[in-house]
């Protein structure tokens, strides 16, 4: 899908924000060639450089670099696809923030270049959605596109299970040495349209090319079914399930 990354930042700037832990958990060292896959606008990737590691920024999209390139001048960041990529020199490590799951329809390609992109004994260190990610928001959108008699929206997300990621990464040749899988209730703060708007930003590809009277249905009624489960007092609420992990590469 095509990323606004004005709107990004703006609007969405908390999946950077609860990056941070994770980086923590990556814990970059000074000196340290350290790849950062999905980066988007690179607000991650400066935060790994700023712990003294040198860092590159992968993102498939190039509005993504290019706002990264000048956000954080003199970082390095090149246009490149998770399921398809090379690097010169093995990295120590690959980190990956709310982007996996993006790349999730060949899941072991990923894990493959993710793997040849490290030196032995290298980190991957990611976080992605994990399955039941946004489940009430899905719900929503299917039930809305029947509805208007469309066919079932083709999601473009990967979500797996603990388990069947688990497996992927030690058949890819990586041991586990953490995996976290856990409910994060995330606010939309900055969603005035509620679950339409995070539609529009994170599955337009499901919108795109649609009329414009039938998409501000199609949103009006996402936002009717979801408003029960994710709409509370204080604003509404993104049903987040995240898979958190920290893998070696043998
Ligand atoms: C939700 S954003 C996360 C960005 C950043 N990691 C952060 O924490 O703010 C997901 C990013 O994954 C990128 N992406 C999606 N599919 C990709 C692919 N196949 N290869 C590389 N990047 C991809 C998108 O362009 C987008 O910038």
């Amino acid at each position: 899908m095509r990323w606004n990354a004005r709107a990004y930042d703006s609007s969405f700037g908390y999946v950077s924000a609860h990056g941070a832990p994770l980086v923590d958990l990556l814990d970059p060292q000074p000196g340290e060639r350290v790849l950062d896959l999905g980066c988007g606008t690179g607000l991650l990737t400066a935060e790994i450089s700023s712990r003294g590691a040198r860092v590159l920024g992968i993102d498939g999209s190039s509005a993504m670099i290019e706002k990264a390139l000048s956000l954080h001048p003199g970082l390095e960041f090149i246009v490149g696809d998770g399921r398809d990529f090379t690097v010169a020199e093995p990295y120590n490590a690959v980190f990956s923030n709310a982007a996996l799951h993006w790349m999730g329809r060949e899941p072991d390609t990923v894990i493959s270049n993710v793997w040849q992109a490290l030196t032995p004994g290298g980190r991957f260190v990611a976080e992605m959605g994990g399955a039941g990610n946004c489940a009430a928001l899905t719900a929503a959108l299917s039930t809305a596109w029947r509805e208007h008699g469309l066919p079932e929206p083709d999601l473009p997300w990967y979500f797996p299970s603990p388990a069947e990621y688990a497996t992927r990464l030690e058949k890819g040749g990586f041991t586990l040495r953490l995996l976290e899988y856990f409910d994060r209730p995330t606010p939309l703060d900055e969603c005035p349209g509620g679950a339409a708007d995070w539609v529009r930003t994170f599955a337009g590809s499901l919108i795109q090319g649609k009329p414009v009277e039938l998409v501000e249905s199609l949103l009006l009624r996402v936002n009717e079914l979801a408003a029960p489960a994710l709409r509370r007092e204080t604003g509404w609420m993104a049903d987040y399930v995240r898979l958190r992990f920290a893998a070696v590469r043998r």
